[in-house]
């Protein structure tokens, strides 16, 4: 079932926990407790192609956690009627992204990673690729 209300305002950056040491610093997600799910899947991308942009969809039901492992990128996020931007250039803070919001990730920088923790498999059933669909699925219209 779709939501009724946006999802926007529970996208929020997270602090993760570092534990800094002489030899560099170590960050880690615990499920359920630093964030709001499940892990299960993590995928990344990187060797990504200056200028290039991913994303480009919505989730009916995943919730993601983002994180920019090595260098920085923008997401662009979009409940169809408002629209938040966050840039992510630390591996001890993840952007959370809930469902029906639709993302867009921009600006990567030479070398950059990110690193996604899924609160599901992957099924390509669970996506909406068409911005006029994710306009059409969502309840929360203009
Ligand atoms: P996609 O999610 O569209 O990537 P992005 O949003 O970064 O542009 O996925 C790109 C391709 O990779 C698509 O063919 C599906 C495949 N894929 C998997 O097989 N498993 C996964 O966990 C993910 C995220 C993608």
């Amino acid at each position: 079932m779709i939501s009724t209300t946006s999802n926007l305002n529970k996208c929020q950056l997270i602090n993760l926990p570092r534990v800094n040491d002489p030899r560099g610093a170590l960050s880690f997600v615990e499920a359920n407790k630093h964030i709001p799910f499940s892990i299960e899947r993590v995928y990344y991308l990187f060797d990504l192609s200056s200028g290039c942009s991913r994303g480009s969809h919505a989730h009916i039901h995943l919730e993601q956690l983002i994180i920019s492992l090595s260098g920085s990128f923008t997401v662009k996020l979009s409940d169809n009627v408002n629209s938040q931007t966050f840039h992510l250039h630390r591996p001890d803070i993840g952007l959370y992204v809930p469902p029906m919001i639709w993302r867009d990730l921009v600006d990567f920088s030479s070398g950059a990673v990110c690193m996604v923790l899924a609160s599901l498999p992957y099924s390509e059933d669970d996506y909406i690729r068409n911005h006029s669909d994710f306009v059409n699925h969502s309840f929360f219209q203009k």
